[in-house]
């Protein structure tokens, strides 16, 4: 074991809002004008470190499969994957609403097989409600999960588990037709019941439009400042990431540029044999040492091949 338990924080940090993090609560900010910050989480110290800052939702997205997992898209990511990192997370949060991403291949090609995942992010992973990407196809999916007690986000305009379909990762809604597809999208979830809508890469003057006509809140991404709330992945929050960005993406750190300064400054100090110091090894009374010592040399003259007869 390398690190001493943790003891109770003495003092909160006050500055933070304390309140769990619910359905109504978020409906409530909507109504207040008052702005929902939604950030992706894989594991447990990135989870709690966010909850801790009064992030509102944890989002464990299923850019795990990029961000963390080194997979070229989200497509290959599976739910025991997704499970792994829901569990991590739950056991990071105490306030933020914790929401679970379906992944591709779980809700496409049956509803109860859809069903059955997201019973199980919610029952085994601690999940306070799923996203699922996808408009007007989703709404007998969604309505379904709502019924059975599942708040359900839907995604909509840039859906990364379409990208075979779409041929990249494109601005959507640029036309009137698609603007006007997105917006009836968007109406169709809210009608089925779901609780918040993620709008990815899409205009800003559409984003803000679709967030005047819903009474749930909208969570951009690439959508401008209009939205109720917004998304980033944390690796691209915290510059950990490979290849170029987003121009949504505003780097909040540079943890790549970070982490490997300190993986070549160890390798050197281990090198070098200035890792571990005194301070950083055990020592037992000095007797104790000089007799181990000792034995070294009892051995040494004993040592050689024994020659069995
Ligand atoms: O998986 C994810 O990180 C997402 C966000 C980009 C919304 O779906």
């Amino acid at each position: 074991m390398s690190h001493i338990p943790e003891q109770p924080e003495p003092a909160a940090n006050k500055s933070v809002a304390t309140e769990k993090v619910t359905v109504p609560l978020l409906q409530s900010y909507k109504q207040q004008g008052r702005k929902i910050v939604m950030l992706t989480a894989y594991d447990y110290p990135t989870a709690r470190l966010a909850d801790e800052a009064g992030v509102d939702m944890i989002l464990v997205g299923d850019s795990l499969a990029n961000t963390a997992l080194g997979y070229d898209s989200t497509l290959p990511v599976t739910f025991d994957e997704m499970m792994v990192a829901t569990r991590a997370v739950r056991r990071g949060v105490k306030r933020a609403m914790i929401v679970a991403d379906m992944p591709f291949g779980t809700y496409q090609a049956s509803n109860d097989e859809a069903m059955r995942t997201a019973l199980r992010f919610v029952k085994e992973g601690g999940a306070e409600a799923v996203k699922l990407e996808g408009g007007r196809q989703r709404i007998a999916l969604v309505r379904q999960m709502v019924e059975n007690g599942i708040p359900v986000m839907g995604h909509i305009g840039l859906t990364p588990q379409s990208v075979l379909q779409m041929g990249g990762y494109k601005l959507q809604g640029k036309t009137l037709t698609a603007a006007r597809g997105l917006i009836d999208d968007a109406l169709a979830l809210q009608s089925a019941g779901a609780f918040a809508i993620v709008l990815e890469v899409i205009p800003s003057a559409l984003a803000r439009s679709i967030t005047w006509r819903l009474t749930i809140p909208t969570i951009g991404i690439g959508a401008g400042n209009g939205t109720d709330a917004q998304v980033l992945v944390i690796s691209d929050l915290l510059g950990l990431t490979f290849g170029k960005s987003a121009k949504f993406v505003r780097r909040y750190a540079n943890l790549k540029t970070t982490i490997s300064d300190a993986i070549k400054q160890y390798a050197d100090d281990v090198r070098n044999s200035s890792y571990p110091s005194q301070q950083e090894s055990y020592d037992v009374p000095r007797e104790v040492a000089e007799t181990i010592e000792k034995m070294n040399d009892e051995d040494d003259e004993n040592s050689g091949y024994v020659i069995y007869a």
